[in-house]
């Protein structure tokens, strides 16, 4: 395999564009590599010795890390849409950049999807990805990955709440009652509440089943992984191996 094939299928692999716009970059000299080691051409088998993730290369005067998978999380900022064809907000997706937008799967140019949603009015924490196994994994409910969400109410909260939360709420579609994995007060009209599945509008509805308005919803935490400040709402970042490791571990 020549370097200039190897480095086409490499930055279609990293969403560049289809396969002839990716030939194009290359052959016009619009790809630069660094520290040559994930270019260096094997003389025995002729073949690129070595890519690993965070390997840096730079297309046109973008500067990007390789991922075999993405794996991304992004402060989602309220006023925003978990859609590709949103109704009345702007999309997450437009938050992103092109090449992660275009990561190829079976079905074209698909770029990553979010791992289940959040409301227009929701802020905090979306995982996105194109690795389909991931995405299935995180939402499902067999996997109790517990995601805590902070919430704000209009009129005060009490213990009272806490223990119907706890105990279990019936939502108008299901038989079956909701409960909180954990739930705290954290001020007159603050809890934090923890679940392990996500059913549609799941915090809102569970609140409105004990007679409460939510008026503020930010999601703080999925599984181990802690949405930090210094990542400011509209921003996004690749996971690192070790949070990965740490939320793909059997809890
Ligand atoms: N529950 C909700 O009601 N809304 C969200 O955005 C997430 C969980």
């Amino acid at each position: 395999m020549s370097i200039s094939v190897f480095l086409t299928d490499m930055l279609f692999s990293q969403g560049f564009g289809t396969r002839r716009i990716c030939a194009g970059l290359v052959q016009q000299g619009l790809v630069k590599t660094y520290g040559d080691a994930g270019f260096q051409v094997c003389e025995q088998t002729d073949k690129p010795i070595e890519v690993y993730n965070g390997m840096p290369f730079m297309v046109q005067s973008e500067l990007w890390q390789y991922h075999a998978k993405a794996y991304v999380l992004l402060h989602k900022p309220a006023g925003t849409e978990c859609s590709h064809k949103p109704s009345a907000w702007p999309s997450v997706y437009s938050l992103l950049p092109t090449p992660l937008r275009q990561r190829p799967a079976k079905t074209g140019l698909q770029g990553v999807q979010a791992v289940g949603r959040l409301d227009q009015d929701t802020t905090g924490m979306l995982l996105l990805s194109d690795d389909g196994q991931f995405i299935h994994r995180m939402s499902s409910p067999k996997h109790h990955v517990p995601k805590v969400y902070e919430l704000t109410t209009e009129d005060p909260l009490d213990e009272a709440v806490v223990a119907k939360l706890i105990k279990g709420v019936v939502l108008n579609d299901d038989p079956v009652p909701v409960k909180a994995a954990a739930c705290n007060l954290t001020g007159s009209h603050h809890m934090q509440l923890t679940l392990t599945e996500g059913k549609y509008h799941q915090v809102k509805r569970m609140l409105a089943a004990t007679g409460h308005k939510v008026i503020q919803l930010h999601r703080s935490r999925i599984g181990n992984l802690v949405l930090s400040d210094d990542l400011r709402p509209g921003q996004w970042r690749w996971l690192t191996a070790d949070e990965l490791a740490g939320l793909t571990r059997k809890q």
